[in-house]
């Protein structure tokens, strides 16, 4: 078998000088930009790069349900299309949506669910497509963040904003927020989402070994990123609609009207 370039992980995540191979110190994030109501055809929509990760979101609902059998009398119903393009990835991934897109999927409404008023849209759906443009490691998390981010974008009553980041341990050392190669070289990964309207975690998943200790350290590194992240939410959000008070008062209107 030919052996791909990518097969061949570092030896060490950590450099001479103690950071981490993209330069980041044990307990920072990568680079996030976001932005908000980026797709004109979508009911809410946006964007984030998170270090080189590249994910739209885009929410369209209520709407009716289809196919019709899938629609709950009592209740709407909450659907997640997590998809990665072909080329988002260093092999070409199939386009056709794998178990893994179809089991991420899942596990993004099941984070976004909690915050959503499902039980006032009975007989409707919400639908979130989410497409991955580039992949570097926890497109889960940040797939979470901007969805979220779209379904405010949307309108759509929400109890709170959710925010997704991992936390996960390499050579032997915590650190939070795995890129890609520090996912597949290192020793475990723990992405989790809150919800901020009642502090919870909607999302704990784990995968690696980790004795109680490093746990609970996880779970203090988490919250700490998860508020930094949230803060960029916000500010994505904030941004917006500065900028429609700008317009309108460009335009000479009263923006509080
Ligand atoms: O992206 P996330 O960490 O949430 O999920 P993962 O299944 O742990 O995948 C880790 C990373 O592996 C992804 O972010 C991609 O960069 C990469 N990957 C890949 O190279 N090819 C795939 N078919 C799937 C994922």
């Amino acid at each position: 078998m030919t052996l791909l370039i990518q097969d061949k992980y570092p030896e060490k995540l950590f450099r001479e000088d103690g950071k981490r191979l993209d330069g980041r110190d044990k307990d920072d994030l990568r680079n996030i930009k976001m932005e908000v109501g980026v797709i004109k055809n979508a009911d809410g929509s946006a964007y984030i790069e998170w270090g080189n990760n590249k994910i739209f979101a885009s929410v369209y609902g209520p709407r009716e349900v289809h196919p019709h059998h899938l629609a709950k009398p009592d209740k709407g119903i909450l659907r997640v299309f997590y998809r990665m393009t072909t080329y988002s990835v260093f092999d070409r991934k199939r386009p056709a949506p794998g178990r893994r897109e179809k089991e991420i999927s899942m596990i993004i409404a099941d984070c976004l669910e909690p915050v959503l008023f499902l039980e006032l849209y009975p007989g409707t759906s919400f639908e979130i497509f989410i497409e991955v443009v580039d992949a570097d490691g926890g497109t889960r998390c940040a797939s979470t963040t901007v969805a979220a981010l779209a379904l405010a974008d949307a309108g759509v009553p929400m109890r709170s904003l959710v925010t997704s980041c991992a936390v996960g341990k390499i050579d032997g050392q915590l650190v939070t927020d795995l890129s890609g190669i520090e996912d597949k070289a290192g020793e475990a990964d723990l992405p989790v989402a809150m919800t901020w309207f009642n502090d919870e975690l909607s999302l704990l998943q784990f995968d690696g070994k980790v004795n109680k200790d490093e746990f609970n350290e996880f779970l203090e590194m988490a919250e700490e990123a998860l508020g930094q992240v949230y803060q960029i939410q916000l500010d994505a959000l904030k941004r917006k609609y500065q900028q429609i008070r700008d317009n309108v008062q460009e335009e000479g209107g009263d923006p509080e009207e």
